[in-house]
Formats: structure tokens, sequence, C-alpha cells
């Protein structure tokens, strides 16, 4: 039998065929707009709304022109396969299609659980290079809670884009280059500490000395000038501060590595602001010769006089006193990657404080490319809000403290770990760390990832490790109940060649049809999530999956008795499975097969 290829998308398989027709067609025509959307499922499964604007544009009747159409795609597409059953005008001139429940089976039976789905889905982005910046913490401290979210939303935004075709550049900009150094060079010699030698953890020790180094400089005059003396050498390249600078970035980078081991994250580049150093004359100078930058007050800045706010609020690129900062370094960075990536577009991810910083950015590096006729990179700033603790206030510990991850990380795992022992006390002691470490970890994870990245959400240990609700482990455990029922049923359902029989198959309850358009339904999810950049939407859409899939599987036996009626809910018990895993995976969550 000669496998039938199925179109991905199904809404743009209608579009394409109503453009066919509406081409041919002397009201309509090539500019004609058929603005197919998803409809509420009371009227039909897609609508079409073009008629509306193209009719009242042509000053025609909505309802005729709309007869018109349907007619021409009656007659276009007579006896010929198509994604939609009926198609009938509603209102004052929508077309509502509902769909053809064979094209809804072949296309399941196509992409529900094979890599039919992978390979079609790269067309989604094609080959679009995209640098995204992210997690890009600042060195010399450990990781806090904060830092959760720009990991864990940068890492699955990449995930999604190489999914759906893009190549991805993973960067952590991390800041290496700051004030920061400064203090901790002089504490450090003033207490001549030896940073090859230092006892115990030394992460902490650094953050200890910084913290004690700070307080000093506030009282003590003499303390800051030595500070800043230090931060000047080290920018002016001095090999003895050069090498304390490298050991502390090793130390901190050893530490964010451990916490992105632990959340299955990793970069291609970790190109830190210091990387960036030798390029920031460049930059200036560039800026100034263009008329772009100008001097104020000693200091060199940038003005959008075309902006409400940024025609009198200056972007800074050199300060009075001669050092270069946050926006010299990014403006560096962004001829960097046009210069070595050739990228197509930048993301960068960070909470939302950093929201004019980038703004700034964006228009002072689309004035500066114009000038030197560089191709302009799509810019996106993906933000998000603050976690909050109990008391409706930014989280800290309850000395006042910022959390530390890795602390965040491992009462996770130990929640998890009482949690599941208790559910299963007979999982034995590797089997149970293994299980309640892959909890742990997923549920601080879609925790945030199942927020609006733009909303702050609160902390709440209880409702992250519950087994009800759009959590981490209510997802983890449908989907080792459905491993469960593959292995009880004891088949291979992974074959889309093993539907040799699908004449005989079709769709017919209730429950069944549902839960086939749910999954049909991921790559409209999968393009959504890209457009706006937010991964809730995905995790949203996976805990929907799972209620049609609980929905069908207490509705419709699935070993029963008829082998065609069978064949098929396993086959949708095994799609349900393989996008539910597939969308977990791009949300770096494994699947469980037991828990
Ligand atoms: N290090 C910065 C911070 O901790 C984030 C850097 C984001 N990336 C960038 N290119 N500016 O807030």
């Amino acid at each position: 039998m000669s496998q039938l290829v199925m179109e991905l998308d199904t809404r743009e398989a209608l579009i394409t065929r109503i453009r066919e027709v509406a081409n041919g067609m002397e009201a309509f025509g090539p500019d004609f707009d058929p603005d197919v959307r998803i409809a509420d499922p009371r009227h039909g499964d897609y609508q079409a709304n073009g008629v509306l604007a193209w009719a009242k544009q042509k000053r025609q009747n909505p309802r005729l022109m709309a007869q018109q159409l349907v007619e021409g795609i009656q007659r276009h597409f007579d006896g010929k396969r198509v994604p939609w059953g009926k198609l009938e005008i509603a209102g004052p001139g929508f077309i509502n299609f509902e769909m053809d429940s064979r094209w809804l089976l072949d296309w399941l039976l196509y992409f529900g659980c094979s890599d039919h789905l992978e390979t079609a889905a790269k067309s989604i982005v094609g080959g679009r290079k995209i640098v995204v910046d992210f997690s890009s913490p600042n060195t010399a401290k450990q990781m806090h809670v904060g830092h959760i979210r720009s990991t864990v939303i940068g890492d699955v935004i990449c995930r999604i884009l190489e999914f759906c075709g893009a190549s991805v550049i993973r960067d952590n900009h991390i800041g290496d280059w700051g004030t920061q150094f400064g203090i901790l060079i002089m504490i450090l010699k003033r207490n001549q500490v030896d940073l090859d030698s230092i006892a115990g953890d030394p992460i902490a020790v650094l953050e200890d000395l910084y913290r004690k180094g700070s307080a000093l400089t506030q009282v003590d005059p003499s303390a800051l000038d030595e500070a800043r003396a230090e931060l000047v050498k080290l920018q002016g390249g001095d090999s003895e501060n050069l090498k304390i600078w490298r050991a502390i970035v090793d130390i901190s980078y050893g530490e964010f590595i451990k916490i992105y081991d632990r959340l299955d994250v990793r970069f291609d580049h970790v190109l830190g602001e210091s990387f960036y150093r030798d390029q920031v004359e460049r930059v200036c100078s560039e800026l100034e010769e263009d008329g772009i930058a100008s001097e104020s007050q000693g200091a060199l800045v940038v003005f959008h006089p075309e902006h409400p706010r940024f025609a009198t609020q200056p972007f800074i690129i050199r300060k009075s006193d001669g050092a270069s900062n946050y926006a010299t370094t990014d403006l560096a960075t962004a001829l960097y990657r046009h210069e070595h990536f050739a990228a197509d577009e930048v993301i960068n991810v960070t909470d939302a404080r950093q929201k004019d910083h980038f703004e700034q950015l964006e228009l002072t590096v689309r004035k500066w490319f114009e000038k030197r006729g560089r191709k302009l990179p799509v810019m996106k700033h993906v933000t998000f809000g603050t976690i909050l603790g109990p008391d409706g206030k930014a989280i800290k510990t309850r000395s006042g403290e910022n959390v530390k991850l890795r602390e965040l990380l491992d009462e996770a795992c130990e929640r998890a770990r009482a949690i599941t022992a208790q559910k299963n006390p007979e999982l034995s002691g590797a089997e149970l760390d293994a299980i309640s470490t892959s909890i742990g970890i997923a549920s601080v994870r879609y925790a945030d990832l199942s927020q609006n990245r733009s909303s702050d959400y609160q902390f709440d240990w209880d409702k992250m490790l519950s087994f009800e609700g759009n959590t981490a482990p209510y997802l983890l455990y449908v989907s080792a109940r459905i491993h469960g029922i593959l292995r009880k049923s004891g088949g291979v359902w992974t074959e889309p060649g093993r539907a040799a029989n699908r004449r005989e198959m079709s769709l017919e309850t209730p429950t069944e049809v549902a839960l086939a358009k749910r999954l049909m339904q991921v790559v409209v999810v999968l393009k959504q999530t890209l457009e706006d950049l937010r991964p809730h939407y995905l995790g949203a859409y996976l805990y929907d999956l799972c209620a049609d899939f609980n929905a069908f599987y207490h509705n419709d036996v699935v070993l029963h008795e008829d082998s065609n009626v069978r064949e098929l809910r396993m086959h949708l018990c095994a799609s349900t499975l393989s996008i539910l895993k597939r969308g977990l995976g791009l949300l770096g969550i494994p699947v469980l097969e037991r828990m």
C-alpha cells in the first residue's frame, strides 16, 4: 500500500485550498485572505472570517459572497480528499468547517506516534539562525531562585525552536566584568586569600568575602579607593589581577554548571561581558562617527528624539570616568552576533526590569546597522515577572537573603522523595532516588513554565508537588499510566504501518473524536507558543490533553473485543503518550515509565 503523505497543519491545509479556489474566482482573486481560525467547538472546528472584511471592502453582500465561495469550493473539490467533512455559512458570512473524520484519522495514523511529526515540524521555522541569550547570571555569586526563570524559559524556547527547525545558538552572557571584581580583589589581597587552596565551599567563601569587602568599602574610604584602583588595574590588563579574576570566574562557572546539569540545560557558548572588552572602543567610535552617540556631561550617550521617553532619558554607553558599561558590552555583543553568527534573530531572556535597556539597545542597533549597511536581526526581549514568597513579596529566606537555587533544588528533591516513598512504599533505594529526583526537578521547572511568564507568581511547595491540577507530578503520572496500559497490552504501537487495516478503522465515540482533535492541535499550539514565546501555552495544552485522555479512557474500553476498535484505541493511547512525551521533553521534563 502506498503511504499517504499528510499535511502537518490542517489549518494551513484549509487555507491553501480556499485560496486555490478564490484565486480562480473573479469576485475574490489572489489578494483574498480567508482568515481561518480555530472555531468555538459548538460551531465547528475551523471558521473562515475573511469574506466579511472582503465584502465590506468591495461593498458587496457578505452572505452572498460567502455563498459564492462555498459553491466554488464544493465544485472544485467534488469527490476529492479534503480536510473538511461539512462546511456551512453562518451569521453574516462566516464559513464554518467541520473536520472530516477520515482526514482526522489519517492525520493521527500518520503523525500520532511516528517520526513524521518530528520531520514535518522542521518546516515551521525552517533554517533560521537564532541566538538565544539566556540564564546569564553574574559571577562571584551563587545562582538564586530568580535565576530559575531565565534559565528554564530560555532553555524551553531553544528546545521548541530547534524542534521546529531553527538553527539555535545558546549563549550564556554571564556578568563577568563588573565592579564586583574591584571589591573582591581588594579584599582577597587584604586577607591574603589564595584562591587555589580555599578550604570549604569556594563559592560560599567568595560570597562571604564579597559581603565583607562591600561592607568595608562603605565605612572605610581607603578600602573603596583600593577597590577602584584594583578594578582599573584589572581593566588595564594587569596580569596578577587578571589571574585572580580568571580564578573567580572559573569557581563561579563551576558552580553554575552543577545547576545546569541538574536542570539538564546546556549552552553552545559562554560569551560573557568580559569577552567584549576589547570591542567597546570600536563601538563607541563608530556610534560617534555615525552621529548616533554624542557627549553629554562628559559621558557618551545616545538619545532617541522620536521616542517619548528616550528623547530625554539617555542610553549611556561610556561613563564620564571613561569606563564602559552594560550598554557598551551589549552593543558589542549585537555586533559580534551579526559578524560571527550572521544571526537572523536574537532573543534575550531577562526579567522585566530590563525593558528600557533592551528597548534602547534595539533602537540604537537599528540606527547603527542601517548606517553601516548591516543586516538587522529581529530582536526580541522575552521578559518575566518575579517569584513571590508566601507574604506576596519577592521570595527571601527567613533571614532576608536570596534563596539559593542549589538549596531550592535540594529541597524539591527531598520533598518529592518523601511523597514518592509514601505513595510507593515498595520502591527500592536507587529507584526511589531516581524517581524522586526526576519529580523534584520537574516540579520546580514546571511550576515556573506553567505560569504566564509576564506575571509574578507565588512559590508554593504543596501546589507544585501535588498530583492533582496542572502540575508536573500529574502530567508525569498520566504518562506513567499510559506506559502501563501499553505494557499490559504487550503490543508495539509506535509504527504507523501497524495500522495496515486503517480502512476498517474509524473514530466513532465523542471521546475518541475529542482526543484525536486535541492531538492534532499540537501543531497550532507549537506555533502559538513560538509566536508569543510563552511556554505556558504548551503546558496548558498538555494538561488539556491529559484530561481528554482520561475522559476517553474512562468511556471507551481500550482492550475491546473487536480488533479494529482495539487497534484504533491502542493507537490513540500510543499517540497520546508520544505527544505528551514530546511536549514534556520540549519543556525539559523526561517522562517516567513508572512512578
Ligand atoms: N547578567 C545580567 C543579569 O544578571 C543578564 C544579562 C542578559 N543578557 C544580556 N545580553 N544583557 O541581569
